[in-house]
């Protein structure tokens, strides 16, 4: 039989090939797939697909499941995804599936907690893809993973896995990808992932309960390129911690009770592109902190944190930098050198919900590049022409609002930068908009429809060209008062309650 299915993939891959008319070679050589009889396999159900059989089994037991594998051994079909969901299979017993060619094998949330020796391994030679998540498994299944020799992909998320032992994935040389989310991981033992290391390229252990980075496990995951260790309990990282992990592109340390960035730590990750460091508590990151990344880092996430000042001397170096994401921070004032060194490459700079209440004119001077800038939830009350003026060329979202804005003709950049991106045919994709208040008539307007005629900005030079026809549309725009429905509508009910008790 082995053979036949070898001779089957042949033909297959030379009929994708146009080399062979698939349909005819195969019309003789093998029956097309088909599928038992519906209630032969029931409460099973079989479709068909392209590339073999597609068979579900939900909310049943192993008496029945056991009976649906009989009929299928039948017929030696290639199974190209056997999907048990929602079952009542505490224990996958020996050889359940021989004699089957499964490629892809699903079983979810079906209280699965033992998997003996024998279940897997006669599907060592077809099987690619391996999902046992949302079971009870206290532990890796070592023994009956060991001659998955084809698996790439083993998902052993939402079980209740409190430790991996040494060699726990021995044999497993073809795997790529790894995820453990959501397991009650506080241990792993120095040589837990000991035969991954020629060809793993993502290993999630997000959400379990680590404390610390497991160093001596990942330090010969040689391939790996995506590290997940979010939303564990690790409260410091140091030097060395991600030593070895030469071709790692994404690094995920996301809510965790990290506190201090320390000097060196990543600097072995040279090849790094994207590191998410956001819903930590840290309040300091050293100005050596990112040495390493130079010549690769583009996506620095530091959101939710407790941030004070932007982080200028660590980030000096990052001249790669494109994305810079503070969001959610307390940063309360930034320097007017806080972009020098690294501003040019970067293009998008989040700020919101921070303590912001003015910007330093020349501020943003070094962001030549920036095209997207979220300002939003701060506690500006202008935000001046001058400060803006050096990116107003390159801008394409900014994001103003929920401060408490003036109405002033400081803030006629922004009608002006909307004329101008509607212009280039650019206009900016977000519906927000921004509001202010005009002081002298106890209202608000939104921004964009300031009555600039009765606040004396017309005739101001702003050295902008979009600003005359700008002005023009904005006399007009700005009859519709946002706010006024509001307003006479309490006044309204202010006047009714008054004439009601006055009667
Ligand atoms: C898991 O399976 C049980 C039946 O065994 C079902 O009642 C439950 O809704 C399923 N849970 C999820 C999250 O699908
Ligand atoms: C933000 O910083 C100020 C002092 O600069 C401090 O009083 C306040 O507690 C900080 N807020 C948070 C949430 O840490």
């Amino acid at each position: 039989m082995p053979s036949f299915n070898t001779l089957g993939a042949i033909y297959a891959l030379l009929g994708l090939l146009g080399l062979i008319d698939y349909a005819r070679v195969m019309g003789q050589q093998n029956p097309p797939q088909t599928c038992p009889a519906v209630l032969d396999i029931s409460p099973c159900v079989c479709t068909v697909k392209k590339n073999g059989l597609d068979i579900l089994c939900e909310a049943t037991d192993l008496q029945h499941i056991n009976k649906a594998m009989d009929v299928l051994k039948g017929k030696s079909p290639i199974i190209f995804y056997l999907k048990l969901r929602h079952n009542n299979l505490p224990k996958l017993q020996g050889f359940l599936f021989l004699a089957l060619d499964i490629r892809h094998l699903t079983i979810h949330n079906s209280s699965l907690a033992a998997i003996e020796e024998t279940a897997l391994s006669s599907l060592g030679k077809g099987l690619t893809q391996l999902d046992v998540s949302q079971n009870q498994l206290s532990n890796v299944p070592s023994m009956a993973l060991k001659n998955l020799h084809h698996l790439l992909i083993l998902n052993l998320n939402h079980n209740k896995i409190s430790q991996i032992h040494n060699k726990a994935f021995e044999g497993l040389d073809t795997l790529e990808i790894l995820t453990l989310y959501e397991n009650k991981i506080s241990t792993i033992e120095p040589e837990a992932f000991r035969g991954l290391d020629k060809k793993l390229k993502r290993l999630n252990l997000g959400g379990n309960e680590l404390t610390s980075v497991p160093q001596k496990s990942l330090s010969i995951l040689d391939t790996l390129k995506k590290l997940e260790i979010q939303e564990n309990k690790i409260r410091s990282i140091k030097e060395g911690d991600f030593e070895g992990l030469k071709t790692l592109d994404s690094l995920i340390l996301a809510h965790n009770y990290l506190t201090k960035v320390p000097a060196n730590v990543f600097r072995h990750l040279t090849q790094l592109n994207s590191l998410e460091l956001e819903g930590n508590s840290i309040t300091y990151i050293d100005k050596d902190a990112f040495l390493g990344l130079e010549e690769n880092l583009q996506y620095l996430r530091l959101g939710d944190n407790n941030i004070h000042m932007i982080p200028s001397d660590a980030l000096r170096g990052l001249h790669r930098l494109r994305h810079l994401d503070l969001r959610a921070n307390n940063i309360s004032m930034i320097s007017e050198d806080a972009f020098s060194g690294f501003g040019d490459s970067i293009t998008f700079l989040n700020l919101q919900k921070n303590d912001l209440k003015t910007l330093p004119a020349m501020g943003f001077e070094n962001l030549n590049s920036l095209e997207t800038l979220n300002l939003q939830n701060n506690k500006f009350t202008k935000i001046a022409e001058e400060v803006m003026e050096p990116i107003m060329d390159t801008l394409r979202v900014v994001d103003i609002t929920d401060n408490p804005l003036i109405c002033s003709c400081d803030l006629v950049w922004f009608p002006n930068l909307l004329q101008d991106l509607k212009n280039r045919d650019d206009e900016m994709t977000q519906k927000k908009r921004p509001m202010c208040t005009m002081i002298n008539e106890h209202r608000e307007y939104f921004v964009q429809n300031m009555p600039l005629e009765r606040m004396n900005c017309i005739g101001k030079n702003l050295g902008r060209s979009a600003y005359s026809s700008a002005t023009s549309q904005h006399i007009q725009n700005s009859i519709q008062i946002c706010i006024a429905p509001i307003i006479s509508h309490s006044v309204w009910k202010l006047f009714l309650t008054f004439v009601v008790r006055g009667a």
